[in-house]
């Protein structure tokens, strides 16, 4: 039993999405949760920088006591997860790219990736795409060129902004007949809804929440490091910018802005 809590970071608030569902599913355990809206976007920066800002971010929480970390950002995860495990201690859970369960139930032979630039051209990306694609499946690559940072600025996602950006990201691929859209950044699940009225329900969204939740939980348990029965959960999110937007953090989530 370990009452410490759990830490979690992304570039700002892509990772509430994994940590919304974290909250609702494991009811004893405190989180700690870091938006770098700061230094966000991070998908258009070099692995370099991508590497240093989230080992920046783990010093911080393991400051901060925290038992295990959470990576609730793709890009982050596949451009710097190794270089974090040879650093520190804990625990450290990424974000499994969501293409291996789509390659294995296409019946297309045909999926499409949306996530940022630098998890496309990601090491982790294209590893996993080559050993899991035997029957040389078609993969639709798709950056989604300023998603993240309109959804930061608090852009409505009803607005006719993101219908263009997304109408013009996904109809190419819907035309190629894909049958699984798998979302490869955390951002991009606040856009689901809007995502799924584009593609229809003909294709499947593969995302990487219940993933990262379950892993979570089974390394808590492995290592003994769930929180006691009679422990409140509660969320601490920390953002490093002047403001963050509010639109989808849970309003029982405690917000400050600090140095990190
Ligand atoms: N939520 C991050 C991800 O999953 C966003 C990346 C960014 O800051 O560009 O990739």
């Amino acid at each position: 039993m370990d009452n410490r809590p759990i830490g979690i970071f992304d570039s700002g608030i892509g990772g509430v999405s994994i940590l919304n569902e974290l909250f609702k599913e494991l009811k004893n355990e405190k989180f700690i949760y870091l938006a770098d809206n700061k230094n966000c976007p991070y998908g258009n920066k070099s692995k370099k920088i991508i590497t240093e800002l989230s080992i920046k971010n783990c010093k911080e929480l393991i400051k901060l006591d925290c038992k295990i970390i959470i990576v609730a950002c793709n890009t982050s995860t596949t451009n710097s997860i190794e270089s974090l495990r040879k650093i520190f201690n804990c625990p450290i859970i990424g974000i499994e790219p969501g293409i291996k369960p789509a390659i294995l139930q296409t019946k297309t032979k045909k999926i499409g990736v949306l996530a940022t630039k630098k998890t496309l051209s990601s090491n982790v990306f294209l590893k996993t795409q080559h050993s899991n694609n035997k029957e040389k499946i078609k993969i639709y690559e798709q950056p989604g060129f300023g998603l993240v940072e309109n959804l930061e600025k608090g852009v409505p996602i009803k607005s006719t902004f993101f219908k263009i950006k997304l109408n013009d990201y996904l109809l190419p691929m819907v035309k190629e007949n894909i049958d699984h859209l798998v979302l490869g950044c955390t951002h991009y699940n606040f856009l689901k809804d809007e995502i799924m009225e584009i593609i229809g329900d003909k294709i499947k969204i593969v995302d990487s929440i219940m993933p990262i939740v379950n892993q979570t939980k089974k390394i808590l348990n492995e290592f003994n490091l769930s929180s006691e029965k009679n422990t409140h959960g509660s969320v601490k999110l920390f953002y490093n910018s002047k403001t963050i937007s509010k639109d989808f953090i849970d309003g029982r989530f405690k917000m400050e802005r600090k140095e990190f």
